[in-house]
């Protein structure tokens, strides 16, 4: 199933975060767009075309892309757009059955910062990765309504206010109406004997489609917005944007970030600096070409911004209200939990301003912890000048998240504008 052009952007947002449960599938997802646009995936084990393209490269859930097709020289500047591929959900534990009463139990944990409260009484697929004896890692998707961590009813509960669920003593889902072996279940319907699978990473996700919802269609119901939206809006972006001579416009999406970017592939590597260099070089250009390059490049670090939430209002720094349904969202922290700096923060103003775009700028309330993105982790790493922005939700880090349909092409149209400059 490939997004279908002739629906709308909010449409196809939601067809590719359901095909896209992990970051793996959400690799494959914006791969095979890129591939039906005549992007080429690169291996990083191999030497790489001297020729101008349209380039991709794959490292597990983490991705760059790029077209170097309108360059003029090596040293051509960079347009980045950078997001993130992962989102918290509950994991499967390494040794995770577990019979209890004739049920069968399978053991999770939770990964990031999630909403676990969110994650009780859902119907819950499983998808990832296996890992196995012949070398290859495969995919598995199982789509269906297989596994559900049920609530305490509200007699049992302490306080009947409300529930805090412990990580440890209160997210093991049921999966069967008698024990058994999960990661069978799993290799079997991934297609591979289970006495074959050495190593996995298998995760939860809400198999309820996403869907537009209100009276007007106008609102998207989805889990993953954050950050899956980035990298939908970011691929719109690569794929729309009518490339400026002189430029090389970037898609870098990252694994990782929700757990602090700290890997071989999250915003914390050197993935992006080492493709970037090697676009570079395979172009005929020196190590000072890739410095001169970077110096002039500037990068759009994109995920989600809180919409000021209708019940807590007070919640929220009250002169930087953020409406849903207004536009991208320009992301500014004196602290530099936000990368934005003056220079990109006008930057990204004008993009908006040449896309026709209006743009909101929030900031945190100062007696509140800041939750910070990929872009001072990536900025830091490679020196590029790094802007964060992103688009207006509710309810981020819930097993089920909402957004304004209108905020997704606006988001989209954004960051068109940011790679392509006039
Ligand atoms: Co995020």
């Amino acid at each position: 199933m490939t997004v279908d052009p002739a629906s709308s952007p909010a449409q196809q947002l939601c067809d590719f975060i359901d095909r896209s449960p992990s970051p793996f599938h959400l690799v494959e997802t914006v791969v095979s767009e890129l591939a039906a646009a005549g992007y080429r995936r690169l291996d990083e084990r191999a030497a790489w075309p001297s020729a101008p393209g349209r380039y991709v490269v794959v490292r597990g859930g983490s991705l760059i892309a790029w077209s170097s097709e309108t360059a003029l020289t090596p040293a051509d500047p960079f347009r980045v757009v950078g997001g993130h591929t992962d989102s918290p959900n509950l994991r499967v534990k390494q040794t995770h059955d577990r019979a209890f009463e004739g049920l069968g139990v399978v053991a999770l944990e939770p990964y990031g910062g999630a909403w676990l409260h969110s994650w009780l009484d859902r119907d819950l697929g499983v998808s990832g990765r296996l890992a196995l004896r012949d070398g290859r890692a495969v995919l598995i998707h199982v789509g269906e309504p297989v596994l559900r961590v049920p609530q305490l009813a509200i007699h049992l509960s302490e306080d009947r206010k409300g529930v805090h669920p412990d990580p440890q003593r209160h997210l093991d889902a049921i999966w069967s109406g008698a024990p058994g072996r999960f990661l069978d279940f799993v290799a079997e319907r991934a297609g591979v004997d289970p006495i074959d699978v050495l190593g996995f990473e298998l995760m939860t996700h809400d198999t309820a489609p996403s869907s537009l919802i209100g009276a007007g269609h106008d609102l998207v119901s989805a889990p993953r917005l954050d950050n899956q939206v980035t990298c939908f809006a970011g691929l719109r972006a690569l794929l729309g944007a009518t490339p400026t001579e002189g430029v090389r416009p970037v898609l870098a999406l990252f694994d990782h970030e929700e757990i602090g970017s700290m890997s071989e592939r999250g915003a914390q590597s050197d993935l992006l600096a080492t493709v970037l260099e090697r676009v570079v070089t395979t172009a005929g250009g020196s190590r000072d070409d890739y410095h001169r390059a970077v110096a002039a490049s500037i990068c759009a670090s994109g995920d989600m911004a809180h919409a000021t939430h209708p019940n807590q209002p007070e919640r929220h720094e009250p002169l930087h209200h953020i409406a849903m349904g207004g536009g991208p969202v320009l992301k500014v922290n004196v602290n530099l939990r936000y990368a934005t700096d003056a220079v990109g923060a006008a930057e990204f103003q004008r993009a908006c301003d040449a896309a026709g775009v209006p743009l909101q700028r929030y900031e945190h309330r100062a007696d509140l912890p800041c939750g910070s993105t990929i872009g001072p982790l990536s900025a830091a790493r490679t020196g590029l000048l790094t802007v964060d922005v992103g688009a207006p939700q509710l309810a981020m880090h819930s097993a089920r998240e909402t957004m304004a349909a209108a905020d997704v092409d606006l988001y989209a149209r954004a960051l068109t504008a940011f790679l392509a400059p006039r």
